[in-house]
């Protein structure tokens, strides 16, 4: 008999600035809380951040504070594997092999792409080809499980699709691939607009609470943050309430309490008690978070360690499964 193999999870995450409690409750907190069972792979996607331009002094930083993030705020070394994507070059080569089995069109029509591309100057080729990219990360590994927020969803979806095209044209290679996207915590919004995702790119005061900010900060936002006029407290999908209930999501993640609970906590309770509660969550959920951090970036040189690590083990997967793509395709794989 043999036995089933591990499921394999895989997700990515960009350096591209600093955290905000978006990324870490649509997607970090799951793959902490999913390492163990499963076989983990997590990606610094050092070259998804270049599809928009950066300045390389800052990336260069930004992609180690990254690791040294995702290690403080739970992601274990030891039992998942870590590494920067452009540290494995089977992506690159990947991307190129399933750019040319992917029509144009599929694209065209990502609404991240189109999102992104209103807001540049002049679009990058890179920008387009991004999904691409990303669909070469998951099919390398023959992942079953993407943990991501929801504005990944469609991302994966075209994964899927390139990998079953790819498997009707050359024969069985691909594993296909689904999202995984947890109910709470898949949207966060913007806490001073709740219409709106919180978002890496929005530097107002009061739109994010990023990872590392200060308890003041943390209680700065909170207190500004966009409620409603209703003065009731309880879960709701009704968008007039979308503050409220965007608060009640971010202090069910943070407390792990069940949704009953809160709402019988918070019963006959006004929007100051509520904001001050979210607020004790808040700062006491990151700041081990915060203090592991300190204590990480300040060795550099154990960062990268871990980081090698994580690319051999990383290797091992994902050049085996290059040649596996490249021999179906036709190609004279070099001895
Ligand atoms: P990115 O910052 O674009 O690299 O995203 C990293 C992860 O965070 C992805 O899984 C996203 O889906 C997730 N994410 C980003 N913003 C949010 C948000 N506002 N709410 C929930 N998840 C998010
Ligand atoms: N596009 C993802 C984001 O912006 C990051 C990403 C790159 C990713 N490759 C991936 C996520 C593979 C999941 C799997 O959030």
């Amino acid at each position: 008999m043999t036995t089933p193999r591990r499921a394999r999870v895989f997700s990515g995450i960009q350096p591209s600035g600093m955290l905000h409690i978006g990324n870490y409750l649509g997607a970090i907190q799951q793959w902490v809380a999913g390492q163990g069972e499963k076989t983990n792979f997590i990606c610094i996607v050092d070259l998804h951040a270049i599809t928009v331009p950066q300045e390389p002094a800052a990336l260069r930083r930004q992609i180690r504070e990254l690791a040294a993030l995702l290690i403080a705020a739970g992601i274990d070394p030891q039992q998942t594997t870590l590494f920067v994507q452009s540290h494995v070059r089977a992506h690159a080569e990947g991307c190129w092999l399933l750019n040319c089995v992917t029509p144009l069109g599929w694209l065209e029509r990502m609404t991240q792409y189109k999102m992104k591309a209103q807001k540049q100057e002049s679009i990058l080729t890179g920008l387009l080809d991004y999904p691409i990219l990303q669909a070469a990360d998951i099919l390398l590994y023959d992942t079953d499980e993407v943990p991501v927020g929801e504005d990944q969803k469609q991302h994966v979806e075209l994964t899927r699709d390139i990998a079953q095209r790819f498997n009707g044209l050359y024969g069985e290679t691909f594993v296909v691939p689904k999202p995984v996207i947890r109910e709470s915590g898949a949207r966060v919004m913007a806490l001073n607009d709740p219409t709106a995702k919180m978002s890496k790119s929005d530097f107002t005061r009061g739109h994010a609470i990023r990872v590392n900010d200060s308890p003041d900060e943390i209680r700065w936002v909170i207190k500004r943050a966009v409620t409603d006029a209703l003065a009731s407290i309880g879960f709701s999908n009704d968008p007039a309430r979308a503050g409220v209930n965007n608060l009640l999501q971010i202090y069910e993640l943070f407390t792990g309490q069940s949704r009953e609970s809160i709402e019988s906590h918070f019963a006959g309770k006004g929007y100051g008690a509520l904001k001050a509660d979210v607020t004790e969550a808040v700062i006491e959920g990151l700041r081990p978070i915060r203090e592991r951090f300190e204590r990480l970036i300040a060795d550099p040189a154990e960062i990268d360690r871990i980081l090698s690590i994580g690319a051999s083990q990383a290797r091992a997967v994902a050049d085996p499964k290059v040649r596996v793509v490249m021999d179906r395709m036709g190609f004279v794989l070099p001895a």
